[in-house]
């Protein structure tokens, strides 16, 4: 896959703060005019990619491009590149017009040229006609908006946003969601986006960095890190999930609490142990007849659309599931999901690996091996 030169590129990119290794060696490639999530919790790194990128951090080893070339001394001010920050930073002595106008003068563009690129960003965030307003009479969404204006009105061609959405009420950060996505798109710039709100990662993005502890533990679309996490950390951090330990007993065969289910995947040592993950909307709860399982409802609460089910098995082992239906709490149940929903993690296995087999996995031999699964149960005069 060769494509045109990334707009963004890290190259082995290691930074310390004194004994604490921050970043190890991150290697990352940003395609122009993409959505760029970066998504881990607390202290993962995430702020410091950006500041890395924006040069207001220096890297202790490997290489920064921007279009190819080497930014590693390029001053913060000579980059073609705006952060938004999650406190906004305006400047709470000028009203919207020259917080926006700020860059712009710097540059020293005519006055002319100024006011319509002003008017241009206000119109582009919602906020025509919001000139002459002070910062202080805004509410925070608003200023939230002057701020991506202000940013915006540089021309940057890569557009940095840290939590910029964090201090924002439900539906106001939902709408701002969906209209940061749009000013994306209708830019056509870079965005790089980082929360730690895995729903609003999944929601907005082109493509997500998972992050922790200093590393990228994956990436990917917003469909491939969801239905195919490649670590416990991803699938837990990712969404609710279940998560039990298994053994892969040959192709299309893994088992777990006790009993031995047809799967899709393939390529693994034969007993090789594994982590398998079912995701809760996946799992339905059944009669104890028609269950794969046997689990007793331990815990319900009501999510608006659906019922957050707890149920335990007799292993102990605690399932998470959404229903549409309420459960009753005390009762024996089947819990029943299917063979394309489980999906199987190995220990330690790096990105690379878990690419080539995601790549080999052969989508007519899994079929192939699950009919000759159904049919030998059909046969052997197993339930209809
Ligand atoms: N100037 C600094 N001096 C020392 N340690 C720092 C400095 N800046 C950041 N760190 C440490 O580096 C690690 C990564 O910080 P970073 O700000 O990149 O995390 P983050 O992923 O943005 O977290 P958050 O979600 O809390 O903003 C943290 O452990 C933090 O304490
Ligand atoms: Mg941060």
């Amino acid at each position: 896959m060769v494509e045109e030169t990334p707009i963004l590129e890290f190259s082995q990119v290691a930074l310390s703060f004194g004994d604490a290794e921050v970043l190890k060696k991150i290697d990352l490639a940003l395609e122009a005019g993409k959505f760029y999530t970066l998504l881990g919790p607390s202290g993962s790194g995430k702020s410091t990619i950006l500041k890395l990128i924006s040069g207001q951090l220096q890297a202790d080893s490997g290489k920064i491009y921007f279009e190819g070339k080497v930014i590693n001394d390029v001053p913060a001010e000579k980059r073609r590149v705006n952060t938004v920050f999650q406190n906004y930073s305006l400047f709470p002595n000028m009203n919207v017009y020259d917080n926006v106008a700020f860059g712009p003068r710097l540059k020293k563009l005519p006055e002319g040229e100024i006011k319509e690129k002003v008017k241009e960003m206000l119109a582009l965030v919602k906020l025509a006609g919001f000139e002459k307003r002070e910062i202080t009479e805004l509410s925070g969404g608003q200023q939230q908006r002057v701020a991506i204006a202000r940013a915006l009105a540089n021309d940057p061609e890569v557009l940095l946003l840290d939590e910029p959405l964090s201090a924002l009420d439900y539906k106001l950060r939902k709408d701002m969601q969906q209209e940061l996505r749009n000013i994306q798109k209708r830019l056509g710039i870079t965005f790089v986006f980082v929360t730690h709100d895995q729903e609003e990662a999944l929601a907005m993005s082109d493509w997500i960095f998972v992050m922790n502890d200093g590393l990228i533990q994956q990436n990917g679309t917003p469909e491939d890190i969801y239905d195919e996490p490649i670590n416990h950390f991803v699938a837990d951090f990712i969404g609710e999930t279940n998560i039990v330990p298994g053994i892969m007993k040959e192709d299309y065969l893994v088992h777990f609490v006790g009993k031995d289910f047809e799967n899709v995947d393939a390529g693994m040592r034969p007993n090789e142990q594994v982590e398998v993950v079912l995701r809760p909307e996946d799992l339905d709860l059944t009669d104890i007849d028609n269950g794969k399982l046997v689990v007793t409802i331990k815990d319900q609460s009501f999510r608006g659309d659906y019922y957050e089910i707890v149920a335990v098995d007799d292993d102990l082992n605690s399932w998470q599931v959404q229903a549409t239906n309420p459960a009753t709490i005390g009762a024996r149940v089947g819990l029943t999901f299917d063979p394309e929903d489980i999906h199987i993690m190995r220990y330690n296995e790096s990105e690379a690996a878990f690419d080539a087999r995601l790549e080999s996995y052969d989508e007519e031999e899994a079929e192939a091996a699950l009919q000759a699964a159904r049919d030998d149960q059909d046969g052997s005069g197993g339930h209809d």
